[in-house]
């Protein structure tokens, strides 16, 4: 069976004595894990948590990339640059980003092809809205975000991670049930499958309001292979009872 991922998303939250202590304390506390661990962190801090991480088994994550390679693009970040920092993860088409940046398939797309090429693994995001679901469109919204980023990548989408994250559950509280996450996964699974031979080595994560309370009983569901966590990624001891429940 495959490692389950653990990524944490700090989302614009920290500070360097903030992060520091949180570090400290995942460090303190995470030993050697059952699943692999990322900390998606602000574009100012990769240096600051490349190395309080170093020697450990957390691994440094980015929350997005930019589509240009390089050049004139004032504020962006490229994938070559994550890389000297010794990113190992990036999310990409977060719905934050989808929401209040613009951010289309065709650009989520596009992103996920700069980190892959930089040899980072980029967290591609799906979901849907609460107005999508009640229509009865999830299935569609979904297939259709994840289809761009196939469609673009090729043979190269078995080296992604997807993360599925319906917008309504996103720092709101309200978690899908796990049955309502496992249909989900389940339809991105057989997705995905139909694209790539090597489609087995995928980790699908599942995202919103995940917590320590409800990680185990999510993580248990045969399509969830781990989880992208917001709000309790900044609390030490949450985080790491995900972790720990991830195995
Ligand atoms: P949340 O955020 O855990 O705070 O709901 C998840 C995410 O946005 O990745």
């Amino acid at each position: 069976m495959k490692k389950k991922l653990i990524a944490g998303n700090w989302k614009m939250n920290g500070g360097l004595a903030a992060n520091e202590a949180l570090v400290q304390a995942l460090r303190a506390g995470v030993g050697a894990p059952a699943c692999a661990v990322a900390l998606c962190v602000p574009a100012p801090y990769l240096a600051q948590v490349r190395e309080l991480c170093a020697g450990s088994a957390l691994n440094l994550g980015a929350q997005d990339v930019s589509v240009h390679e390089q050049g004139a693009y004032t504020g962006e970040v490229s994938a070559a640059m994550l890389r000297d920092f010794g990113v190992r993860y990036c999310i990409v088409g977060h719905s934050e980003r989808r929401q209040y940046h613009g951010e289309t398939d065709a650009t989520v797309a596009v992103k996920a092809q700069r980190a892959l090429a930089a040899g980072i693994t980029p967290i591609v995001c799906v979901g849907e809205t609460l107005a999508e679901r009640e229509a009865g469109h999830t299935e569609d919204v979904v297939k259709r975000q994840l289809a761009a980023v196939i469609h673009l990548n090729g043979h190269c989408i078995s080296e992604i991670v997807v993360a599925y994250e319906p917008v309504w559950a996103i720092g709101t509280g309200k978690t899908a049930t796990p049955a309502q996450a496992q249909t989900v996964h389940a339809l991105l699974r057989a997705q995905l499958h139909a694209a790539s031979e090597k489609s087995d080595r995928i980790a699908l994560l599942y995202g919103g309001s995940m917590n320590a309370a409800n990680a185990s009983e999510l993580l248990a569901q045969p399509d969830i292979d781990g989880g992208l966590i917001g709000g309790a990624s900044l609390k030490a001891p949450d985080f790491l009872s995900i972790i720990a429940a991830a195995r």
